[in-house]
């Protein structure tokens, strides 16, 4: 048994037991001797004055006058004491014992003195006589001659072994009442410490994390309160436990998932937190989360906005350009958090990628430069041939036909610019009227093939297309597929040598139907192709001009791709020719 409070409980019990039977013992010894002594002397009292009596009545029935000697002896042998009759002046006239004449005057012994006065004289003290303890007991007595007192005397050592036996006795209840008292404390302990011990249990394993402990104990007294009060406040922990990570999942959440970089520095100028947005836009190691800023962030213009931002505890805001992941525009807001009644600050960093934004806003003021222009050429070439014209005097018949030709073809050109502009810009804005049905994309294909194969003949080009023996049937928009494939097979036509071929194929997947349109033409350079679906992105400009194309067709295949949830890809190898494949999802 270590010193737990079973031990302790134990230890007080029976000290209590202990000490409360050692006051018993005390107390009933004390009171058995006083009790004792008290009925001793009463006794004693009594029977000197029986022998008082006697003296009085000295004179027995034949007329002889008793001895007092004679007294003493007949009265100490009924009384079983030492009897002492001593006359007024303290002279002993009778003792049981001793011969009167070998007794001094006892006028000055306590107990005969307190006699001589009328008293009754007690007194314990040690018989020079005897050579023991005596109790002493003097009464006065009279008769008709003289006065003088009876003494009685019980030596003590008889008492002693009384006492010693009573005290023997009173052991002996004590001892028995300490050996019932230590067996009940094996009952009642543990039945008293059960109830703590559960709570400390309960209250350890809850400081080691288990929060749906509880204790089942049901009771009216403290410790009952206290195990109900633990339950509660188990049950709170547990809720406020649940809200508090549900909140934390939560945030962890959505700060993992937002698009933006978010970056906390502590008041130290450690990092303490950064979402994988943050990492990645910044590069940052692993072992980032708690090293000093100033180590972590290696943009110098973020180390700077930081530093003004712990000094001014003003908010920072500005654009920079990242070189971790390529060129990144990225607008950095950096925002002092302050906490009430706090000196120090934690420092948040939140990243916004703007390099989209920024490459749309170069794409789109592109746009606007380069409609511009694609305007201006046809309609100052339109307006010169006009005037020619107009001033040309005799009008020479071949050179009108030309000219009109010429305004003519600027005319178409400047005409379908502007069809395919309103096709692209109908497209972006999604104003676009499907019309969603199931539909042959093999029979389609064979349409457009043969619809485009006049204008492949007058360039001598020959389109193949080996028409499945069946329908591929898709949900689709049969116009915007024919206009994706027309734009293709223009393309291939336009680009191909004369005399090659364009070899167009339909795969047919059970998830999925692959057109692809191959020509043998020039090719794309590798690093063009990811371009070539950008709006009047041309290789060729001078070529493309001179083909009548207008760098849109592709930006329109892309778009009704996507508006078809289709996909479009190139592939080409320079000299060799070009593959434009669309997947279409069934
Ligand atoms: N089949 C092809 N072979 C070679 N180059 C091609 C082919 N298709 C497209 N291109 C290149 O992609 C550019 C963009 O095509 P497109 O958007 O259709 O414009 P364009 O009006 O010039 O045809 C073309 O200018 C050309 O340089
Ligand atoms: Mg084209």
């Amino acid at each position: 048994m270590n010193k737990s409070y079973h031990y302790k409980l134990f230890t007080a019990f029976l000290l209590t037991i202990l000490i409360f039977l050692g006051l018993l013992t005390a107390l009933g010894y004390y009171q058995f001797k006083n009790y004792y002594l008290q009925s001793l002397e009463a006794r004693l009292v009594k029977e000197a004055y029986l022998v008082a009596d006697m003296c009085w009545y000295r004179t027995q029935d034949n007329g002889l006058v008793r001895s007092y000697q004679d007294i003493c002896v007949s009265a100490a042998r009924d009384a079983s004491t030492r009897v002492t009759i001593i006359n007024s002046q303290g002279m002993v006239w009778g003792d049981s014992e001793v011969s009167p004449q070998q007794l001094d005057n006892h006028s000055t012994r306590p107990e005969v003195y307190a006699a001589l006065q009328g008293k009754t004289g007690v007194e314990i003290r040690y018989s020079d006589t005897l050579k023991m303890d005596m109790l002493y007991v003097a009464v006065p007595f009279s008769n008709q001659e003289s006065s003088g007192v009876v003494r009685m005397a019980m030596p003590l050592s008889d008492l002693q072994t009384i006492y010693d036996h009573a005290l023997m006795g009173i052991l002996m209840v004590a001892l028995g009442c300490g050996c019932l008292a230590f067996l009940l404390s094996f009952v009642l302990i543990p039945y008293f410490s059960r109830p703590i011990r559960e709570i400390t249990s309960a209250v350890q394993e809850m400081a080691r994390g288990n929060y749906n402990r509880r204790i089942s104990m049901h009771s009216e007294d403290e410790l009952g309160i206290l195990a109900a009060s633990f339950n509660d406040m188990g049950q709170h922990i547990e809720q406020n436990l649940q809200q508090i990570s549900e909140v934390k999942d939560r945030l962890e959440a959505i700060l993992s998932n937002t698009v933006n970089g978010i970056l906390l520095i502590g008041r130290e100028g450690r990092l303490i937190y950064a979402n994988p947005a943050a990492v990645l836009l910044l590069g940052l190691e692993a072992d980032s989360i708690g090293r000093n800023y100033t180590e972590t962030l290696t943009a110098f213009e973020i180390l700077q906005m930081v530093d003004e931002v712990r000094q001014s505890r003003k908010q920072n805001k500005q654009s920079i350009v990242l070189h971790t992941r390529g060129d990144r525009t990225v607008e950095v807001n950096v925002v002092p958090v302050i906490y009430e009644g706090e000196t120090s600050q934690d420092i948040l960093l939140v990243f916004n990628d703007i390099s989209e934004m920024k490459r749309l806003e170069q794409v789109r003021r592109d746009f606007v430069a380069n409609v511009s222009h694609e305007l201006k050429t046809p309609v100052a070439t339109i307006s010169g041939f006009a005037e020619t014209l107009w001033d040309e005097e005799g009008r020479n018949p071949a050179n009108v036909a030309e000219f009109s030709r010429i305004i003519y073809d600027e005319a178409q050109r400047l005409s379908t610019l502007i069809n395919e502009l309103l096709t692209l810009s109908r497209l972006e804005a999604d104003t676009v009227n499907l019309n969603l049905q199931k539909i042959d994309l093999n029979h389609i294909i064979a349409t457009t093939v043969s619809r485009m194969a006049i204008l492949a003949g007058q360039k001598g080009v020959s389109i193949h297309y080996p028409e499945l023996p069946r329908a591929v049937e898709i949900c689709s928009d049969a116009e915007s597929i024919e206009q994706i494939i027309t734009n293709l097979l223009d393309n291939a036509i336009k680009y191909s040598h004369q005399g090659s071929s364009i070899e167009v194929k339909l795969e047919d997947q059970p998830d999925r139907a692959i057109v692809r349109v191959k020509d043998h033409g020039p090719g794309i350079p590798v690093s063009e192709l990811p371009r070539i679906f950008e709006r009047f992105y041309r290789v060729d400009k001078a070529r493309s001009r001179k083909t009548g194309g207008t760098g849109l067709g592709l930006a329109i295949v892309k778009h009704l791709a996507e508006v078809l949830k289709a996909q479009v890809s190139a592939d080409s190898t320079l000299g060799i020719g070009s593959t434009f494949s669309v997947t279409f999802f069934k």
